[in-house]
């Protein structure tokens, strides 16, 4: 099973960056989990999609998104919302809208995220349910997983310093895989 961990975040040492990479090291047999970022999507402007079409990041993206058995999208938090460039990229994702139902259609798509604010993204990954509605994926709500003092809660070498951390992810990831399993045998 192929998952794909998307990072909301365009900073270097991105705590959701390094969220999905320390959720690929929890993965269970038979689960790959791949990390994108969002670098190279320009801003969206509709002049430029008419003029050129899909810049080659987005569509690059896409194929990826297409090719996954199921999405984690683990965004940051901006004033209690989803951060603009994490938006940005995936309305670029949904178009042309007639693609939609080809990239995210009944995708098994799933919440993380990591902030430095004590509730760990619970306003964010709210703030993504109408996107996920309007994209008819399949969200799963079947576990959680907010990271909150996330300055803290990484080691020098970016790894998840809580064991116990670890396992909730570890248990996340698992429901997860299930979960994407059933819809992929539908
Ligand atoms: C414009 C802005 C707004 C923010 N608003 C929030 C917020 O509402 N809640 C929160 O917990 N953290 C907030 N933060 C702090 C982020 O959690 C922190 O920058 C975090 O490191 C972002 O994720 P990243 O490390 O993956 O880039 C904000 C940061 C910025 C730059």
């Amino acid at each position: 099973m192929r998952l794909l961990c998307l990072s909301g975040s365009l900073r270097r040492e991105s705590f959701n960056t390094k969220l999905c990479h320390e959720i690929a090291t929890v993965a269970g047999e038979g689960v790959d989990v791949a990390v994108a970022t969002l670098h190279g999507i320009p801003l969206y402007n509709a002049d430029d999609e008419a003029a050129d079409g899909l810049p080659s990041a987005v569509a690059a993206l896409k194929e990826k998104v297409v090719a996954c058995d199921g999405l984690l999208l683990s965004t940051p938090e901006y004033n209690n919302g989803i951060p603009g460039v994490f938006k940005n990229a995936i309305d670029w994702l949904s178009r042309p809208t007639s693609d939609i139902g080809r990239v995210f259609g009944g995708k098994p798509v799933a919440l993380i995220g990591a902030s430095t604010g004590g509730f760990g993204t619970v306003n964010a990954q709210t703030a993504w349910l109408p996107v996920l509605r309007m994209l008819k994926v399949q969200p799963w709500f079947g576990g959680a997983f907010r990271l909150s003092k996330a300055a803290s809660a990484f080691d020098d070498d970016g790894r998840l310093a809580d064991d116990v951390q670890r396992e909730q992810l570890r248990a996340f990831l698992a429901g997860f895989a299930a979960f994407c399993c059933c819809e992929t045998q539908r």
